[in-house]
């Protein structure tokens, strides 16, 4: 019988066997494996593939363990992990990639990924074109090329929401022979990527996974021997790695990954719901709610939802007022990243940049976290910063 997500988080990585009996995964820190003898080491160096001691770059029974969890998570055969969120972006777009391919992006892609793409790619040879995320099947099929090796999606998009329909724009770009690439940080959990045609699932571990505000850390999912192939060594090749104290700390997180997700997940909806309903806002972007560009993809592909989203208020509200309410906030902390077990807010009109025109909704914007306190306390803090703002 399959383990249900719960009892897989409680048990992954462990094995008490290897570990003297104790409840937790060791933490090893290391750079230099010894070997007993020279034949030893050239067998060992032979298993650049599995997860195999053979030099602390290649990692240790510490990612390894992260590795098979983060693994289960996505329902993938393998799993990297990398420095960041955004090296487990920018090490399988290296990794894929060569001088002369063209790349599909959306529109609503998390900012340093276009970064990354009209920077370092772009300078190293490879073309992105950006795409509507709510394009049809029919329409990004013409925006193939035949040098398209890799259609990039993020579902839902960064600041704005939109669900994707990757299983209909996997099927284009499987049948133009390009990989599917998922930036699958908010579904975690909820979108299981293998099953809707993804072939590298990519995880910001910093966010839900950590938990706790702590850690800076991604990973990278594969389903195949093939695309294990080309993931593995490409981080190696990059020397691309993480710390193990951050990896167990993120195993750490792990184990209460469910509870936490389904508090922010209800705490979330709770607060999206009840700014719904205010005069002032115009649009909650809440994939969740009917509002949120994809909605009827969300419930057909999601099992659930997290504590992220956005909320477009009322165009009679200018950015300055948006920015007086932020500020006015007691109990959401203004800051980048989410995922932690605290509230967090962030105005985003004028921080976020599209080139395609997509993303453009009633009036100015914010991103909400909704993080582990009182739900009443934080609609309390919300009511009073909402009269500042019509006071602005
Ligand atoms: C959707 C998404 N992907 C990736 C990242 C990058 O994660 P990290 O901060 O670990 O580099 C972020 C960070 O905010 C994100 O929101």
């Amino acid at each position: 019988m399959a383990k249900k997500f719960e009892t897989a988080l409680v048990q992954a990585g462990r094995n008490p066997t290897k570990q003297y009996g104790f409840v937790n995964p060791k933490l090893t820190r290391g750079s230099t494996v010894l070997y007993p003898d020279m034949a030893t080491k050239l067998a060992t160096g032979k298993h650049i593939l599995e997860p195999v001691d053979i030099y602390g770059l290649c990692g240790n029974e510490t990612h390894f363990a992260l590795e098979a969890a983060i693994a289960g998570i996505e329902g993938g055969s393998h799993a990297q992990v990398t420095s960041s969120g955004l090296s487990a972006i920018t090490v399988p777009l290296l990794a894929y990639l060569k001088a002369g391919d063209h790349l599909l992006v959306p529109d609503s892609v998390y900012g340093p990924t276009r970064t990354f793409c009209d920077g370092l790619l772009r300078r190293y040879g490879v073309d992105t074109s950006y795409y509507d995320p709510m394009v049809s099947a029919k329409a990004l099929r013409a925006l193939f090329k035949p040098n398209t090796r890799v259609l990039f999606t993020e579902s839902p998009g960064s600041h704005t929401f939109e669900v994707q329909d990757i299983p209909a724009l996997a099927e284009v770009a499987h049948a133009a022979g390009a990989k599917v690439f998922l930036d699958n940080t908010w579904g975690i959990h909820h979108f299981q990527p293998f099953t809707k045609g993804v072939d590298v699932s990519i995880q910001a571990l910093t966010k839900y996974p950590g938990g706790h505000s702590d850690i800076i850390l991604g990973a990278v999912v594969v389903n195949t021997e093939e695309d294990w192939r080309w993931l593995r060594l490409g981080a190696l090749e990059l020397g691309n790695y993480a710390s193990p104290d951050d990896c167990w700390l993120a195993l750490r997180g792990l184990r209460t990954l469910h509870i936490r997700l389904k508090a922010q997940e209800a705490a979330g909806l709770q607060v999206a719901r009840w700014l719904a309903e205010r005069p002032e806002v115009a649009r909650v972007l809440h994939p969740a709610l009917p509002s949120c560009p994809g909605h009827e993809l969300f419930l057909r592909d999601f099992t659930g939802s997290c504590g992220l989203f956005g909320v477009a208020f009322q165009p009679e509200f200018s950015a300055a007022a948006v920015v007086a309410m932020i500020n006015s906030l007691k109990l959401f902390g203004i800051g980048a990243s989410w995922g932690g077990y605290e509230s967090l807010v962030l105005p985003t009109t004028g921080t976020i940049h599209r080139s395609e025109g997509t993303g453009a909704f009633e009036g100015n914007m914010a991103r909400f976290h909704i993080g582990l306190e009182n739900v009443d306390d934080l609609i309390g803090d919300l009511e009073q910063g909402l009269a500042v703002l019509r006071t602005a």
